[in-house]
């Protein structure tokens, strides 16, 4: 197996970002420096690595505040630290944001995702002890009917700026491999949810929502579906392709595990009700239908047979259990959702939504 000395983690001050270098110092064997390179955008914290932080910042873990499409400052890193492995996950992640304001998600998701190639490229000339593994979604493949699933060979049909945006980056790094033989790996994932997850996405806004007793906003009929994922198993998976992946090929990810987005709020009133001693039925009535998201998909399934089948990956936290974890973690960090919900996103939230 290769030996792995410098990995350089684009977006690890994210939610599956962190929740990676956490993964890497807890559940793994890895023994060499982790480099975090990251823009801090609304969604960058660095308080979800605090811990991490204060025992290995100087020693196996490197915080860096870069821009990925700054080709210099990304070029910097790659001298200043030998990179030899690359995990991408920076991006715009929130469908919702591309819809209103594209411009930063073609901006990072393209542009950056270009930058680091070529920058990979440059440093690593021809070698093959090395791998850049480019973290996407099952979104590039589109929606499904009521039966069928997403298989590694699906062809692509992103229907929303963020899926689009991300399968160009998918598109550009298979290019790299082809043409210049860049060693890559990818994989197509579901639905994470976890701890340090930002407030905007589904899971995290319904507990907290629920918690402060506020409106339950669920899209159009409340029937579209996901497939989710524990945030770990997300990791443990890339972990797993970046150590034993085929070079130049794509590994679908996900939890085997559809809910419509109706069943799973109703299911967190429950939970959260249980958690907090209250009556599930006054959260219930919070639920309130909102008009559909443009281009709504309507059904993501993954099929992640490969993975499974050739390097041994499998699910290890059930969703009931998962959810829960989940719930605790959020009602116990309020001043990580008071931090998070102040600044940058805040002032975003003021301009975008205050007129609805
Ligand atoms: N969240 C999901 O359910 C999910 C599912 C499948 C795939 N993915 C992919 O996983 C990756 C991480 O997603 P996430 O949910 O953790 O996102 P996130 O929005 O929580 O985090 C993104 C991180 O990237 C950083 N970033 C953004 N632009 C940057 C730039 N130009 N330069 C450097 N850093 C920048 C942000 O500061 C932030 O820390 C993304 O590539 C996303 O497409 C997410």
């Amino acid at each position: 197996m290769r030996k792995i000395k410098n990995i350089l983690v684009t977006g690890g001050a994210g939610f599956i970002g962190s929740n990676f270098i956490h993964y890497l110092f807890n559940d793994t064997e890895f023994d060499g420096r982790i480099i975090n390179a990251d823009k801090l955008t609304y969604a960058g914290n660095l308080e979800n690595l605090t811990e991490i932080n204060k025992k290995h910042e100087g020693k196996r873990y490197f915080f860096e505040k870069a821009d990925i499409c700054d080709y210099n400052a990304i070029e910097l890193l790659f001298r200043k630290y030998d990179i030899d492995t690359v995990i991408h996950f920076a991006a715009e992640s929130h469908v919702d944001r591309s819809i209103h304001g594209p411009r930063d998600f073609i901006e990072t998701n393209i542009n950056g995702t270009f930058c680091l190639l070529e920058n990979a490229r440059a440093f690593w000339g021809d070698r093959d002890d090395v791998l850049f593994h480019h973290i996407s979604t099952d979104e590039v493949f589109g929606s499904l009917g009521e039966t069928g699933f997403f298989y590694e060979t699906t062809p692509y049909d992103p229907r929303s700026p963020y899926s689009a945006s991300k399968a160009s980056s998918d598109h550009l790094v298979r290019a790299y491999n082809h043409t210049y033989n860049l060693p890559v790996t990818l994989s197509n994932c579901s639905n994470n949810y976890g701890p340090y997850q930002f407030p905007e996405k589904l899971i995290p806004v319904m507990i907290l929502n629920i918690k402060e007793k506020k409106p339950l906003p669920v899209y159009g009929d409340g029937r579209n579906i996901r497939d989710w994922l524990y945030v770990n198993d997300h990791n443990s998976a890339a972990w797993a392709i970046i150590n034993k992946g085929k070079t130049g090929e794509t590994y679908n990810i996900g939890g085997e595990n559809e809910w419509e987005n109706i069943k799973l709020v109703n299911s967190l009133c429950e939970k959260v009700a249980r958690f907090l001693k209250k009556d599930t039925d006054y959260y219930k009535k919070l639920i309130t239908f909102v008009k559909d998201r443009p281009g709504h998909d309507r059904r993501y399934a993954i099929n992640c047979d490969r993975i499974k089948s050739e390097l041994g990956w499998k699910q290890s936290v059930d969703f009931d259990a998962g959810l829960d974890r989940t719930i605790e973690w959020y009602l116990n960090n309020q001043r990580w959702i008071d931090n998070v919900r102040s600044g940058e996103y805040k002032k975003w939230m003021e301009k975008n939504y205050s007129k609805r």
